[in-house]
């Protein structure tokens, strides 16, 4: 392993897939000068850079930030741009990137995310406001714990490490999905948003969140360390009292109070 101003020579293996020439995906092997430092994005960069100027892939932020970046690596979804090539190398000295899994591809590490992101417009992730008039006078109240279940939410990076690790999403792509049920979740639980019934019949729905297998890959795959998990429980839960909650928020926003008089 390199230590700190030290290289090493490793092999990165990257499943090529060019749909105008090949007949079928394969793995081509490239070797690079690693430093302790050197990311798996910097490697597939320096394979682009020196070694093979047609190798495809998606990345923008380098910072763990934007989600373009989420491949498979050795078997597991993850960003490229935060994880250290070091510290993935198997016995032989090596890396395996692949692209997501169970989605299409269009050309080496590149996928359609289609699919991914026709469901997450199905949950209507914007929120929606009350109709002129029927917002409190005030501002929204939200119990901690509240606050805590949409601060998770609120960090998704839309990466869809969790989409492409999920076994339902292998078998039905009409599931609506982790990332999309994360969303829906985040819209149900905050308070300003006007139409948690409808939002609830959705995920309630034949493709929601009652498809779940609980198999746990979503909080495995999640370079954000978020459950999904526990918000299609949540929505499980609510879906099945959808129409009580929906009052049940209403009185319960009379009952924090507003802050200031109306
Ligand atoms: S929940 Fe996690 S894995 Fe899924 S899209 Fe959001 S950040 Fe990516
Ligand atoms: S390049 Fe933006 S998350 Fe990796």
């Amino acid at each position: 392993m390199a230590k700190n101003g030290q290289t090493q020579n490793v092999t990165i293996r990257v499943q090529r897939f060019n749909p105008d020439v090949d007949a079928k995906p394969y793995l081509a092997s490239y070797e690079i000068e690693a430093t302790a430092d050197t990311t798996l994005l910097d490697a597939l960069e320096q394979i682009k850079a020196t070694l093979d100027g047609s190798l495809t892939f998606r990345r923008s932020c380098r910072h763990a930030i934007c989600g373009s970046c989420a491949m498979n690596v050795n078997g597991r979804n993850m960003l490229v741009c935060n994880r250290r090539v070091n510290a993935l190398l198997d016995r032989r000295g090596r890396v395996t990137i692949r692209p997501l899994p169970y989605l299409p591809i269009i050309k080496d590490l590149v996928v359609d995310r289609t699919s991914f992101w026709e469901q997450y417009l199905r949950v209507k992730p914007w929120l929606i406001p009350p109709e002129n008039g029927a917002a409190p006078a005030g501002e929204y109240r939200v119990l901690p714990a509240e606050v805590e279940a949409l601060k998770m939410a609120e960090t998704c990076i839309m990466c869809g490490a969790c989409y492409s690790a999920c076994q339902v999403v292998a078998m039905n792509k009409q599931y609506i999905g982790p990332h999309a049920l994360l969303k829906a979740f985040l819209r149900v639980l905050d308070p300003r948003d006007a139409a948690p019934a409808e939002r609830l019949e959705i995920v309630g729905g034949d493709d929601g969140v009652f498809r779940c297998h609980t198999i746990f890959n979503c909080i495995d795959a999640c370079p954000k360390g978020l459950d999904p998990t526990f918000a299609i429980e949540t929505l499980r839960k609510l879906a099945q009292k959808r129409l009580a909650f929906a009052a049940e928020r209403v009185e319960r926003q009379k009952s924090l109070g507003t802050g200031r008089d109306a």
